[in-house]
Parts: structure tokens; C-alpha cells; sequence
């Protein structure tokens, strides 16, 4: 089937059963396109959470199926690959925190929500890459463990310098790559380019950022910054929205590849036999999710940076 013909089959299939699409800022262009909403990883759950509709199509990864869940128990959340999880997200174990909070009795855990919904139950608050300082610095409790993202982890602890933090070495792999020299490389050749980057990436390439920010962070800033060109440095995703709303401006990935393999996993052909079969389903089992709603509530609960 021609491309558009599978798009137009599955807007048809997801009116016909009342689903909302929600894509994840780097999932395939052409899943982008047919999405109701595009965003980052909490936005999605929240418009899951704020919807009439009762069944989500989540086009992203796990944890974020996975957080709509736990904020949306009422509603049937769908994950087209069943497959797609977070490789970052899986580098930390519910065993493995725990040894941890036993180490550091009185520090409180701040879990990134690219995390499992039982490792978010292990922990006292979630923050996102959009929040995350005003999270750290909403915590009374002068230690903090963060989780499990040691580039996040390392971003956070420079801007709440009153706070003693231990890192979980967790990283992402895609945000990870991307190297001094690739930037410096890219900046000479433009000079004239903004460089705005996503909290995954390494404090050294941070320290080259003229703006460090979520991904949907990036939108805002490139629609109202005056300026006409942009490195980019965070999953190649994003270019298709950021082209799309600045049609007149110039985006330039900081490394080529900067690519997901999970968040690519997602084809249209997954879609639409997640909405004819149903499947896969995600679903956290009570006594977790109901934990784990509570370190992402007290969250919420924190104004906005
Ligand atoms: P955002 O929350 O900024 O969308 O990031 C999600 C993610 O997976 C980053 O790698
Ligand atoms: Fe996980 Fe990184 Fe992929 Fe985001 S980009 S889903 S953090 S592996």
C-alpha cells in the first residue's frame, strides 16, 4: 500500500474507534504527519490524561505508554511495537535502586521519567528534561540520587549547586554520541548558527550550548529566537516540525547520527495493525502504579522553570 493510502486507512480506522494519536518528537516523519498531537514525553501523557477519547494510540516507547497508563488507568493505552523501550530507561533495575537508597538513607530520588513505571515507584518525585532544576531545587532533602541519567544528572547539579547529588551511570546512547569536536566542526562552518541542545547530551557539549532544553523546548525556542539558523543537537526526529514551522529558518544536526533505534522502530504498517488487532495493550499493575503516580503527581505539582 502507497504510503498516504496506509496514513488515510489509519485516520479512518482511529475515527471509527475514537482513538488519539500521539506521537513522540522523534518518531518516523511520516508517523508525525498522521498524529493528532506531536510532543515530548510528558506532554503526550498529559494530553492522553486530558482527553474525552478512552483509547490512546501512543507512537513513542515504552515508558511513555507506560506513563499515560499510570496517569490514565481508565483508558486503553496502546504501544504499536510492543519492542520499542527505552535503552537508557533499562539501564536501571528496581534491585538495583534499592541498594542504592540503602547507601544514601537520607538522600531523596529524583527519577527521570525515562524510566520503568516500577523504578518510578521506587522513587520519591519524576522530573522530565523540561523541569528537572525546578524539581531538584522543590526538594527539601539536601541529597539527591538522580536517576538514571548521568548527563541529566550532572546538568542538574550544576544548576542547584546547594544540593549534594549521586549519579546513576545511566546515559543515552543517541544523546551520548554527539562529541565536542562534532559541534566545534559544525559551529566554524556556521558561525552564524545557534546551537540548542537537549540535557541528555554530555556536560562538555552542554558547556558549548547557546540554549539547553527539552525537546519540545526546542519549538519554542527556535520560533521566537530572531535568529535564522540552528544546530540541533538532540535525536533527528525533530526536524521534521521544526522545518515545517519555520519554513524560512535553517536546522543542521550537530552529528548526523543522532538516530533512536527504538523511536524509529514505529512504521505506519505497526499502526494500523495496532488499531485493527487492539494490541499491544499497556497496562501497570496496581500497587505500582499507584506509587509511581505519586512521584510523578508531586511532579506535576512544581510550577513550571
Ligand atoms: P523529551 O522529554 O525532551 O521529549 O525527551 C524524551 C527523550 O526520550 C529524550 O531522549
Ligand atoms: Fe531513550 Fe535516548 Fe531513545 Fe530517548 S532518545 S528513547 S532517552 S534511547
Amino acid at each position: 500500500m502507497r504510503q498516504k493510502e496506509l496514513q488515510q486507512k489509519i485516520k479512518q480506522l482511529a475515527t471509527d474507534k475514537g482513538a488519539l494519536l500521539l506521537a513522540h518528537n522523534y518518531e518516523r516523519d511520516e508517523i508525525q504527519e498522521i498524529a493528532d498531537i506531536t510532543g515530548d514525553s510528558l506532554a503526550l501523557s498529559i494530553e492522553a490524561q486530558k482527553t474525552d477519547k478512552q483509547l490512546i494510540v501512543f507512537c513513542g516507547v515504552h515508558f511513555m505508554a507506560e506513563s499515560a497508563a499510570i496517569l490514565s488507568p481508565e483508558k486503553t493505552v496502546l504501544l504499536p511495537r510492543a519492542d520499542a523501550g527505552c535503552p537508557m530507561a533499562d539501564m536501571v533495575t528496581v534491585e538495583g535502586l534499592k541498594a542504592l537508597k540503602k547507601q544514601h538513607p537520607d538522600a531523596t530520588v529524583v527519577t527521570y521519567v525515562n524510566s520503568s513505571a516500577a523504578v518510578k515507584a521506587e522513587s520519591d518525585i519524576c522530573c522530565t528534561s523540561s523541569n528537572a532544576v525546578s524539581v531538584a531545587r522543590s526538594v527539601a532533602a539536601k541529597k539527591l540520587l538522580l536517576v538514571p541519567d548521568r548527563n541529566l544528572g550532572r546538568y542538574i547539579a550544576k544548576n542547584v549547586p546547594e544540593k549534594e547529588c549521586i549519579f546513576w551511570d545511566g546515559y543515552c546512547a543517541t544523546h551520548d554520541r554527539l562529541k565536542v569536536e562534532d559541534v566545534e566542526q559544525i559551529q566554524a562552518s556556521h558561525p552564524d548558527a545557534l546551537f540548542m541542545v537537549h540535557p541528555e547530551c554530555r556536560p562538555e557539549v552542554l558547556n558549548l550550548a547557546d540554549h539547553i532544553c527539552s525537546t519540545s523546548g526546542m519549538y519554542e525556542f527556535a520560533a521566537h529566537n530572531p535568529a535564522t539558523k540552528f544546530i540541533v543537537g538532540t535525536e533527528n526526529g525533530i526536524l521534521w516540525r521544526l522545518r515545517k514551522e519555520n519554513p524560512d529558518k535553517q536546522f543542521i544536526m550537530a552529528n548526523r547520527d543522532m538516530i533512536c533505534p527504538t523511536m524509529k522502530m514505529t512504521s505506519l504498517e505497526d499502526v494500523l495493525h495496532c488499531l485493527e488487532t487492539m494490541e499491544t495493550r499497556v497496562t501497570v499493575a496496581a500497587d505500582i502504579r499507584i506509587k509511581a503516580r505519586t512521584a510523578l503527581d508531586k511532579m506535576l505539582a512544581v510550577p513550571r522553570d
